[in-house]
């Protein structure tokens, strides 16, 4: 059972990871899952009727929504720093699963956006450690412990605020 405090998750992606983080995203008090959305609207709908989700739509739908304040982000690797960089122009925090973007260059710049927009970015950590490994650490592993810790980070610092 969700607080009256609890913080707005909208989902983009409703695929086959998406049932673990729905499976535990729904069960913590403080967050609610208030709306997903997928290119297939089939799928969205399926899922957010199997974990009691009041809405389901496209992306658009998941941004507009005036209740969604971190957007996680289960879409394919291609389309999440796009995903993301929508997100973060939408006002909303992010959490994406790996890898954050599929080069260094857009990585970069997504962070930047959301650094200059005051939101936060998170990403899976095994993921992280592999783009450090590539790219050395420049990228996300301050703010990116690991998945469960760094969504908590994300909403530890939006309930403090
Ligand atoms: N499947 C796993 O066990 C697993 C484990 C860890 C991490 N991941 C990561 O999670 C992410 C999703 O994996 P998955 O297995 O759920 O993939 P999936 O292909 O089952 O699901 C991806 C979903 O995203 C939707 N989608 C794609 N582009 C979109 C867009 N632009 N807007 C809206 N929806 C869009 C697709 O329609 C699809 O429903 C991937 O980045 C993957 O690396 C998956």
């Amino acid at each position: 059972m969700s607080s009256p405090k609890a913080v707005g998750l909208g989902f983009v992606g409703t695929g086959m990871i998406s049932d673990t983080y729905l499976e535990n995203l729904t069960s913590f008090a403080d967050v609610r899952v208030v709306i997903v959305g997928d290119l297939d609207q089939q799928r969205a709908r399926r899922q957010a009727e199997k974990y009691d989700v009041p809405a389901w739509g496209t992306s658009e739908d998941v941004l507009a929504h005036p209740d969604v304040e971190i957007v996680v982000n289960l879409t394919i690797p291609a389309a999440h720093a796009e995903i993301a960089s929508q997100a973060i122009a939408a006002g909303k925090h992010v959490w994406s699963e790996k890898p954050i973007s599929i080069d260094r260059a857009t990585g970069r710049a997504l962070l930047d956006q959301a650094e200059a927009a005051g939101l936060l970015v998170g990403v899976d950590r095994h993921a992280t450690s592999a783009l450090i490994d590539r790219w050395g650490p420049t990228s996300t592993d301050q703010r990116c412990p690991t998945a469960a810790a760094g969504t908590r980070q994300v909403i530890t610092r939006l309930t403090a605020s």
